[in-house]
């Protein structure tokens, strides 16, 4: 074994990194046995250094990260600040002095994930980031090395933990939204910002990266259509119950039937209790992957938090120290394929339409021919009457998005109509 360490900036001290420094000092010879070098800890990066951080070497705090990936002995260095900027120029910083990075981003990855990796490519360095999409759970490298030999078609998980926590608890113990949100975020869950995670950004940078992993092509953070959670009320969770279903915020990434394009989605949706989806608690995440030879898998675990997140950082860690040592680097982006990213128009899915309607005589047989019009056909109706007033649930067979648009467009035009009070997919059948 080499008896020079491996020097490692950390890049970032909080929910994540302070795991991430504790698991390298705690674990420090199994780590080193399985590299076939120590890892030494070599400077840590933080934005308030008079901060108390347990078990780091005050001397090792800085509050210039820049100098630190500059000082010329970092090997590796590891970003988990989070957001665009100083993120994105740390990291190209590092590869300008031959670091190789591991990275927590989704966000940034989700946007310059092409213009950095070509960064790497040209330093010859590595850009490992498994802890970006569905936190402990292995994922990035399963799709991108395990399943490199076979074809990647359909991709539909929970890849948020922060929301399947606040899905979770409004539908098991009726929580409020509010409430919910506070546990993720005291929890360490929830993004610098929630709104990230409450209305779907954190998602579709997730889906936005396994979906390029997925099919080989690049995929933007503005191709993926993107609907958050925080209209979800406890009406819907009680109209998914009686169709008996719960409501999960999803990512659903698919190639068309003709292989030409491809689409990205995430949205709340309706799922049938029976899908294995359904049973995903708290702030664990799982994701289907549907590949033509492998067929259906299933990739379950914790999704959010300091040590699960650290754990995939440090798979990284010992996949890029190892790369390091062999003077080799694994595999890039592989964008080849090139394919349009269809619009959301295209995606075609069942739908879970509440209206609320005049209770009088005719009114189901106009709303009825108005899904007809526009070649929306229904599954079932159910109607519930209240002084003059009714509430209209009707749940469609597969129709195109764009029809389905169509139609909501035209019952909100009708007289009979007084609002049209949710709109949800319902996914998983
Ligand atoms: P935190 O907000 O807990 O930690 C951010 C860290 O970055 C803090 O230590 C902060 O310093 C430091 N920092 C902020 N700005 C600067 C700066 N300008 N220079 C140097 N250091 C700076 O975030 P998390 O640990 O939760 O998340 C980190 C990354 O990991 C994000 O990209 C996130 O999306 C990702 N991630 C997080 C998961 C989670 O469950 N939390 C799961 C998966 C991925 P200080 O401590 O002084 O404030
Ligand atoms: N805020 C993110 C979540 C962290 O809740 O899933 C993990 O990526």
């Amino acid at each position: 074994m080499r008896t020079r360490p491996l020097k490692v900036a950390l890049l970032g001290c909080g929910v994540v990194g302070s795991e991430v420094a504790r698991i390298m000092t705690t674990h420090a010879d199994d780590l080193a046995q399985r590299i076939g070098a120590p890892v030494e800890l070599a400077g840590v990066a933080v934005r308030r250094p008079s901060k108390v951080r347990e078990g780091i070497d005050p001397s090792l705090i800085t509050t210039d990260a820049t100098a630190l990936l500059k000082r010329g002995d970092i090997d590796i260095a590891i970003e988990v600040i989070g957001g665009i900027e100083p993120a994105r120029g740390l990291i190209t910083t590092a590869f300008e002095h031959g670091v190789s990075v591991v990275s927590a981003n989704k966000a940034l990855l989700a946007q310059d994930g092409a213009a950095l990796h070509a960064a790497a490519e040209q330093h010859g360095l590595d850009l490992y980031y498994e802890a970006a999409v569905a936190g402990a759970i292995p994922l990035v490298r399963p799709m991108r090395e395990s399943l490199a030999g076979d074809k990647i078609n359909r991709v539909m998980g929970i890849v948020n933990g922060t929301t399947n926590f606040i899905l979770d608890k409004m539908d098991s113990t009726g929580a409020g939204y509010q409430e919910a949100l506070d546990e993720a975020t005291a929890l360490g869950y929830a993004e610098a910002d929630p709104t990230a995670d409450v209305e779907g950004y954190d998602a579709a940078a997730k889906a936005a990266i396994l979906a390029g992993i997925a099919f080989h092509t690049r995929v933007r953070l503005d191709d993926v259509y993107r609907e958050g959670m925080t209209e979800v009320s406890a009406a819907d969770f009680a109209s998914a119950k009686r169709m008996g279903c719960t409501i999960k915020l999803l990512a659903i990434l698919e190639r068309a039937a003709d292989g030409a394009s491809v689409t990205a989605r995430v949205h709340p949706a309706m799922i049938p209790l029976t899908h294995p989806l359904a049973s995903v608690r708290e702030a664990y995440n799982a994701v289907f992957v549907e590949a033509e030879a492998a067929g259906r898998l299933m990739f379950y675990g914790p999704g959010a938090g300091g040590a699960p997140t650290a754990s995939a950082v440090l798979g990284d860690l010992v996949a890029v120290a190892r790369n390091k040592l062999a003077e080799a680097t694994g595999p890039g982006e592989s964008a080849y394929t090139q394919l349009p990213v269809s619009p959301r128009g295209d995606v075609v899915t069942r739908y879970h339409i509440s209206l609320d309607v005049a209770d009088k005589p005719g009114v189901l047989a106009q709303v009825a021919t108005t899904f007809a019009e526009h070649g929306v056909s229904i599954d079932t109706v159910r109607q519930q009457g209240k002084d003059g007033e009714a509430s209209l649930v009707v749940v469609t067979h597969r129709a195109p998005d764009a029809a389905l648009s169509g139609t909501v467009e035209a019952l909100r035009k009708l007289d009979t109509v007084r609002g049209v009070a949710s709109i949800m997919r319902v996914e998983g059948e």
